[in-house]
């Protein structure tokens, strides 16, 4: 397949299903995971930020570090990659679903619908005992960690390493890759399931899979096709 035909398969796709990663927010300014010099994970080890473990042991720090990217996100704009797969949401319509693993908001600011948050929301936080679901107040006036209205401990309402994710989301998710004609994985290093097994789903059932991503991935060589460059020139090259 090359840049022409996988153009031509998305224009004729009626169902098309959408995976991101952080890579669709590095160009809002929100640093990765993996990557070897600003990712997160390069810098922390994620079972010390990132899991229930964690979160008993040293809940300060844990919020320390989430009150932290909250106020990156707060900051940040939704970039060119978020506005064109909004664009492409309309273009599709009902036929259109974008599955992402990022918690940061972007894409609904940008004007996404169709959208499921396979690894929840970093803008909201959850009562640890009633497991409600609270949008987080202004980053300075966010203690650590936060009390909900009902009195209790709250935690990041995002899904941590050895935890489940939503699993109505990781079903509509599988339903519209399984359907998918063809599917788009964008600005994800692919190394985190279930979600980078999405892709397969399309490919078992016929579909197309065209990857976005200026490096190459664990999924490159399974995939159909890839537009080896950053997401907001790589989905403008093939939204063209
Ligand atoms: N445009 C597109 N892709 C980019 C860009 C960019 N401007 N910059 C970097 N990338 C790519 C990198 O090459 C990499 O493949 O984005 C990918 C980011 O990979 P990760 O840092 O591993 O992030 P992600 O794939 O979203 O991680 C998945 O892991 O830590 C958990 O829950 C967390 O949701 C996260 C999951």
């Amino acid at each position: 397949m090359n840049l022409e035909a996988a153009r031509s398969a998305l224009r004729a796709a009626r169902r098309v299903a959408v995976l991101t990663g952080a890579g669709v927010s590095a160009e809002s300014g929100i640093p990765t995971f993996r990557d070897a010099q600003t990712g997160h994970w390069a810098r922390f080890r994620p079972e010390d930020l990132a899991s229930p473990d964690a979160y008993r042991q040293d809940p300060d720090t844990v919020w320390e570090w989430y009150a932290g990217r909250y106020r990156d996100v707060l900051r940040a704009e939704p970039n060119g990659a978020h506005r064109l797969l909004a664009q492409l949401e309309e273009l599709k319509g009902e036929g259109f679903l974008l599955a992402t693993q990022n918690v940061d908001g972007l894409h609904a600011r940008a004007g996404s619908r169709r959208l499921v948050e396979l690894h929840g929301n970093l803008l909201s936080a959850r009562d640890e005992v009633t497991g409600e679901v609270f949008a987080l107040p202004d980053p300075d006036t966010l203690e650590t960690p936060p009390v909900s209205p009902n009195g209790h401990r709250m935690r990041p309402n995002i899904v941590w390493f050895g935890e489940f994710l939503p699993e109505d989301a990781l079903e509509t998710a599988a339903e519209a890759f399984a359907s998918a004609e063809v599917a788009l994985v964008v600005g994800t290093s692919g190394v985190v399931y279930p979600a980078a097994g999405l892709a397969f789903e399309t490919l078992r059932s016929g579909g197309v899979v065209i990857e976005v991503n200026p490096e190459i991935t664990e999924l490159t060589s399974l995939l159909s096709f890839s537009v080896r460059d950053v997401a907001s020139r790589g989905l403008a090259a093939l939204l063209e």
